[in-house]
């Protein structure tokens, strides 16, 4: 990596408010920024003192590098404030939950409900040996169950670890072992495109390979019945969830918990070696998405928030979990495939049940597109007053494309960055206040304190000979403390320091580029790993791929840097195609020039590969390495985060034949 990274892409739109937006919206007055900057503890404790807290803190925020804590010597219990605090007051009849599975079935759970439920459950875990400081494991499809048991774990102040329902039994055990997991919830399968999910019998092989040894109970929910074929359980380890969790009382007392008691832990892959176990604690992180979920979607009594997200990720922990419930929202849920039993799926959702927010991924969006826009035009979204992105930069052409077939050109889109580690939104719009640019995040929420610096540390100067087509850009970095960040790796103190703390000591470093225009707007670049440099410019991955996506053939694009004698890098191109186009050399020349027109010679790919898919993980990131690896001519690495293992396999076949 040279000293800067050089920004090519040059994108003029601006969508302010409407006057309508900004005369509803929770936040419209602009000082919001200048005073949470001069005083962001000030900012937090404000958001901090809208939650309930048994006893209140005595300092805001201390903070030495990498160790911080907020709010020091408050008590509180976040599903007290994320249910009973709701069901005791005025939002005890109002819907909490509102679910819908993929064959169909719905459910809908209010407050009240939702606390009976959660207390039921906060007792069954202790009856199966659960106490406060211990950790379980939740390895469920996304069904109400899902939060109810994260809520239940909070409730007993026992710390919550959920591993994706789209996991490997190796995956589970790596997860379940590391965090020391005293319960393991399950369930006999959840629906994916209309087959059963079998989770109990992966639960069963990750005990076969791996051990568990920490593991003393499973409790298995019964979610697909016959369905699922016969379950395996085992004599006094396995517990049917309808022969404990229905007879349970109704009432659980909630622990009293430090603010600093770690609230969950929540595994991500880093580009190589073991998942790392990024640890929540209660107080902060509460405080910091009930701010957010507040401002940035502007919630609303009234409002249906869908997010598209699995309570796997931390995206359904922080806005379908606490964040909206919280603020006492209602929340909807889906359990299944967006293209089950048709690929108009979400759209008929948000159609039946009326959501007013749709929240939802770029690779989902550009999905959609490759789909076709006749599938939301099917359906009646005129519900929708607000649209959110998160997990990648958006590019702008999906941006559009969001706002125009989804949004009907009214709503406002927040294009949100933050990540497991941040807890919650970073760096967003806020609707009633900020005029979004398409593909760029905006700005940093109030009371975050972003930096541009360079490799020296310096900060990156917009000014100059490159301040208007050609911004520079650099390494993302956090200044100052917020409430929800990462308490560290579990067990890992180490790799959590030379992860995040020492490339610039006492800044986080987040290990995004970033750059920053002349209007002061951050445009996310993607991880830096992702970074090319060719013929001596750093040009990011994601601004190839958002310019091959402009192209009108191209539904999908990712862009890696292969080694190149002349150039040290050259950029190929793997490319899948929208409906109704076919592959054809004169095609890959066509998309060659419109890269070179798009972004400048520079950035023109040496090769384009068409391709029907592209690897991707389970969350939906293309991953690059294994494009690499295929360019390369290397042995694949780890194909084990794989959504689809076989795609690379094909991939790599393929694009060995068409180079020979
Ligand atoms: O590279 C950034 C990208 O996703 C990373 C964090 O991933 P994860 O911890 O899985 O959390 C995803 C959900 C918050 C970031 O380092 N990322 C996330 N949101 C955006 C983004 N990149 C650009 N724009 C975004 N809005």
């Amino acid at each position: 990596m040279s000293e800067t990274i050089e920004s090519l892409l040059h994108e003029a739109r601006s969508y302010p408010p409407s006057p309508e937006f900004v005369a509803q919206a929770n936040a419209n007055d602009p000082s919001i920024y200048d005073k949470a900057f001069h005083d962001p503890q000030g900012f937090w404790e404000s958001w901090a003192k809208t939650l309930h807290w048994f006893q209140p803190w005595n300092r805001v925020c201390h903070f030495e590098p990498p160790v911080v804590e907020w709010f020091v010597g408050g008590k509180l219990n976040a599903c007290y404030n994320c249910v009973d605090r709701h069901a005791e007051g005025d939002r005890a009849n109002k819907r909490a939950i509102v679910f819908e599975g993929e064959p169909g079935d719905v459910r809908e759970i209010t407050y009240a409900e939702l606390k009976v439920e959660v207390s039921k459950v906060a007792n069954a875990l202790k009856e199966l040996g659960v106490q406060k400081g211990d950790r379980v494991c939740i390895y469920l499809p996304m069904v109400p169950e899902l939060p109810i048991t994260m809520l239940a774990c909070a409730r007993i102040g026992a710390a919550h670890t959920v591993v994706f329902g789209g996991f490997s039994a190796d995956s589970l055990a790596e997860r379940a072992n590391d965090a020391e997991a005293k319960v393991i919830v399950t369930a006999d399968g959840g629906w994916r495109r209309g087959s059963v999910v079998p989770l109990k019998k992966i639960t069963d092989e990750a005990f076969e390979k791996h051990g568990c040894e920490t593991v003393e109970k499973v409790l298995v929910l019964n979610r697909v019945g016959e369905a699922g074929g016969d379950v395996n359980m085992v004599e006094g380890r396995d517990v049917h969830w309808s022969e404990i969790v229905t007879r349970q009382s109704e009432d659980c007392p909630c622990e009293v918990m430090d603010s600093e008691d770690l609230l969950f832990i929540l595994y991500t892959s880093g580009s190589t070696g073991k998942p790392k176990g990024i640890t929540h604690t209660t107080g902060g992180y509460l405080t910091g998405v009930t701010a957010t979920s507040k401002l940035v979607f502007d919630l609303k009594e009234d409002d249906l928030h869908f997010c598209t997200a699995d309570c796997g990720w931390i995206t359904g922990h922080s806005y379908i979990t606490y964040g909206p419930l919280s603020n006492g929202a209602t929340v909807l849920i889906y359990e299944g495939a967006p293209d089950t039993p048709d690929k108009d799926r979400f759209w008929r959702i948000i159609e039946k049940h009326k959501a007013t927010i749709l929240y939802t991924a770029p690779t989902a969006i550009r999905t959609f597109m490759k789909w076709g826009a006749e599938y939301p035009a099917r359906c009646d979204l005129s519900s929708l007053r607000l649209l959110g992105s998160v997990g990648e930069p958006i590019n702008p052409e999906a941006w559009i494309w969001y706002h125009t077939n989804i949004g009907a050109g009214k709503c406002p889109i927040v294009d949100t960055w933050w990540q497991t580690e941040t807890g919650a939104i970073m760096i967003t719009p806020l609707p009633g206040i900020t005029a979004t640019k398409p593909g760029s995040a905006t700005h940093p929420f109030p009371g975050v304190h972003i930096k541009v610096l360079d490799d020296h540390g310096n900060g990156v100067e917009i000014s100059g000979p490159h301040a208007t087509n050609m911004t520079r850009g650099g390494y993302l970095v956090i200044e100052q403390p917020w409430p929800s960040m990462t308490r560290g790796i579990y067990n890992d103190p180490d790799r959590y320091k030379k992860t995040y703390w020492s490339r610039f000591p006492k800044n986080y470093f987040a290990g995004d580029g970033v750059k920053l225009d002349n209007d002061g707007y951050l445009w996310l670049l993607g991880r830096v790993d992702d970074i090319m440099l060719v013929a001596g410019h750093n040009i990011s991955t994601m601004e190839v791929e958002s310019a091959l996506v402009d192209h009108p053939a191209i539904a999908e694009a990712a862009v890696i840097g292969k080694t190149h004698d002349i150039k040290g890098q050259a950029i190929a191109a793997f490319v899948s195609l929208r409906a109704g186009f076919t592959g054809s050399d004169a095609l890959i020349a066509e998309i060659k020039g419109h890269v070179g027109k798009k972004i400048g010679p520079i950035a023109r790919p040496d090769d384009v590969f068409i391709s029907a898919d592209l690897p991707k993980t389970r969350s939906g990131k293309i991953m690059r390495r294994l494009l690499r690896d295929i360019a390369e001519g290397r042995a694949l690495g780890d194909t084990s985060t794989l959504a689809d293992p076989t795609v690379v396999a094909s991939l790599k076949d393929r694009y060995e034949t068409s180079e020979g």
